[in-house]
């Protein structure tokens, strides 16, 4: 098998109940500002990114990020790294074991998205880009 190029570090995803509080306190952490809010309605979150930061507001509790606020309450979600061919990734790491949420890559916040299983990485769930351009 072939070694995959480096994956640089994109950012850590965060869950929060109130997206505006959240995005006022790491604003204050982070020394930046903030990105307008944006709903993504099929993955039922809304978003906005401080720095490296992103905060995810559900949409409502049956959602992935509503279930998990409900489960573990505010904090770490998954962490994001950047990939140059996602649809390639998804297949090495598959082929290598790693149990991937999502087989088809879909759009997220700034490029194709897909999600691999924190059963099969060590408890953290993690998310691969493809950003666009
Ligand atoms: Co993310």
């Amino acid at each position: 098998m072939s070694r995959p190029t480096h994956h640089p570090f994109d950012h850590v995803g965060v869950a929060v109940t109130r997206l505006d509080e959240a995005r006022s306190l790491y604003e204050l952490l982070l020394g930046a500002e903030g990105s307008e809010p944006l709903e993504l309605a099929a993955q039922g979150v809304r978003v906005c990114f401080v720095g490296s930061v992103e905060l995810l507001e559900p949409l409502a509790e049956d959602t992935p990020v509503g279930r998990f606020l409900v489960r573990h309450g505010p904090g770490l979600h998954h962490v994001a790294f950047s990939v140059p061919d996602i649809r390639a990734e998804l297949a090495r790491l598959e082929a290598a074991g790693i149990e991937v949420i999502d087989a088809e890559p879909r759009p997220g916040a700034h490029g194709l998205v897909a999600f691999l299983h924190p059963r099969s990485t060590g408890g953290v769930l993690v998310e691969l880009v493809q950003r666009d351009g």
